[in-house]
């Protein structure tokens, strides 16, 4: 099939490259010029394992980019428009990348054009989608139909992901619509769930939103095990062996980043909200993750004493492992504290320096490290905040003697207690 993918970012990236991968002519349009130069170029302006390759394997062949709208929209029928939904400040999505699609789309169309919405989008956009292609349509005859077939990647395996879903669920309203799909999708071996527009919409925000009271549960419990002498890891997954209750997303930590889970969370509440209904659950589960970075900063001060002017080394910068993306990262709140404390920061992550950089330039209390070993020389303590592989397979011995103190504060759980102890570690996790 000829496929449009509209934005070139985490989703609209991974979704052209693997639909390119399983045969399909794809044209990503993307607005930024520096990103589509880079993209021709069999460059990946975002890291993710697997991506770059697959970029290069199918560039030119069945996979190009543009700029232009209008090219992608002549290219083909089926568009997927995977653009940006930010959070607006009271919470609810920022659709103005949607409805920009929508409306650019409606002017330029002469012919059939399958919308179909991959971007995250609250619970009848579809409609306001409609309105919109119909309020710009030129020629009011053309036919048209929007479908949403919401994504549930993840980053640091999106291609994986993309290519071995759990399920597939697909919103759609036309017979027409729907063996698009049936055609697209006719090689995954997954569930494939069709619903109606609005119900497709609000499973999206219903997995994100209950992943993330998961997530937030999981953390109330490690703070009761840490109060009341319990192993958070062994009631996880004591846990997680129940087929009902299941092991993933019960890993306590400094709490949920990126641009997923608190910006969906948020507007799921607003969502409901505008409905009539008091999400008082979702709140809940938010004011927890919220308050995570800063008991995590209270911990290193209650085990520190104080930070003024001492030397600390912060492992780990992205909101999770194998991805350079720190929207909404934890470490954002932490590193903002611990500077207002008047700490001296070394800071190192394998892939996401370049994008901390922008929020915190080096200089004043902050510095970058070139590799995981300098950044802990004559520190005072280790804080982990993102559980790389990179960290799980370091030398804790050599880090020992490059510390001044042998004190490490994890929060992610990444290391054995016993083990950091039998190392000659002063060692701190979460609800352990
Ligand atoms: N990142 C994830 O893990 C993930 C997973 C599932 C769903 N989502 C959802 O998918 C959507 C996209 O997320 P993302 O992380 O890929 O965002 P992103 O910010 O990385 O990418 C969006 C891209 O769209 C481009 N863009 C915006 N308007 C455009 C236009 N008119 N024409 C062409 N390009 C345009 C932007 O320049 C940007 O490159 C969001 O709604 C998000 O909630 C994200």
């Amino acid at each position: 099939m000829r496929i449009s993918v509209i934005g070139g970012g985490y989703v609209g990236l991974t979704t052209g490259v693997c639909f390119a991968e399983l045969g399909h002519e794809v044209l990503v349009v993307e607005k930024v010029p520096q990103k589509v130069e880079l993209l021709k170029a069999g460059i990946s302006p975002i890291y993710e394992p697997g991506l770059e390759e697959l970029l290069r394997k199918n560039l030119n062949i069945r996979l190009s980019f543009t700029t232009d709208l209008k090219e992608g929209l002549e290219f083909s029928d089926v568009i997927f428009i995977c653009v940006g939904t930010p959070q607006r400040p009271d919470g609810s999505a920022d659709l103005s990348q949607v409805e920009e699609v929508a409306r650019e789309t409606a002017r330029l169309m002469s012919s059939y054009k399958l919308l179909i919405e991959k971007s995250t989008v609250p619970i009848n956009t579809h409609r306001l989608i409609k309105k919109t292609v119909q309020r710009y349509l030129r020629d009011k005859s053309i036919p048209y139909d929007v479908a949403s077939n919401p994504e549930f990647l993840r980053e640091g395996s999106a291609i994986y992901d993309f290519m071995n879903p759990d399920r597939i669920v697909v919103g759609v309203e036309s017979e027409r619509a729907k063996q698009v799909f049936e055609e697209l999708y006719k090689d995954f071996k997954c569930p494939i769930i069709y619903t109606d527009p609005a119900t497709a919409e609000l499973i999206k925000h219903a997995s994100n939103s209950f992943l993330a009271m998961k997530i937030s549960f999981i953390n109330m419990v490690a703070d009761l095990c840490e109060r009341a002498g319990a192993d958070i890891k062994l009631v996880a997954d004591g846990m997680g062996y129940d087929k009902r209750i299941g092991r993933a997303f019960l890993n306590a930590g400094i709490g949920y980043g990126g641009s997923c889970f608190p910006k969906d969370v948020k507007a799921f509440i607003r969502m409901a909200q505008d409905y009539g209904l008091h999400f008082g659950l979702l709140r809940e589960v938010e004011k927890i993750n919220q308050e995570r970075p800063v008991k995590f900063v209270e911990k290193v001060k209650s085990v520190l004493w104080t930070v003024r002017n001492k030397r600390l080394a912060l492992w780990g910068l992205s909101f999770k492992p194998n991805t350079d993306d720190i929207r909404e990262a934890p470490s954002i709140r932490i590193v903002d504290l611990l500077l207002k404390e008047g700490a001296e920061l070394f800071l190192y992550d394998p892939k996401a320096m370049e994008n901390f950089k922008l929020l915190f330039p080096e200089g004043k209390g902050i510095s970058y490290a070139p590799d995981l070993y300098s950044a802990v020389k004559n520190s005072s303590a280790l804080l982990i905040l993102t559980e790389w592989e990179e960290f799980t397979q370091a030398d804790m011995a050599k880090v020992k003697e490059l510390m001044e103190l042998p004190i490490v504060i994890d929060g992610r759980n990444v290391f054995e207690p016993a083990r950091m102890k039998e190392l000659g570690f002063e060692y701190y996790c979460i609800g352990r």
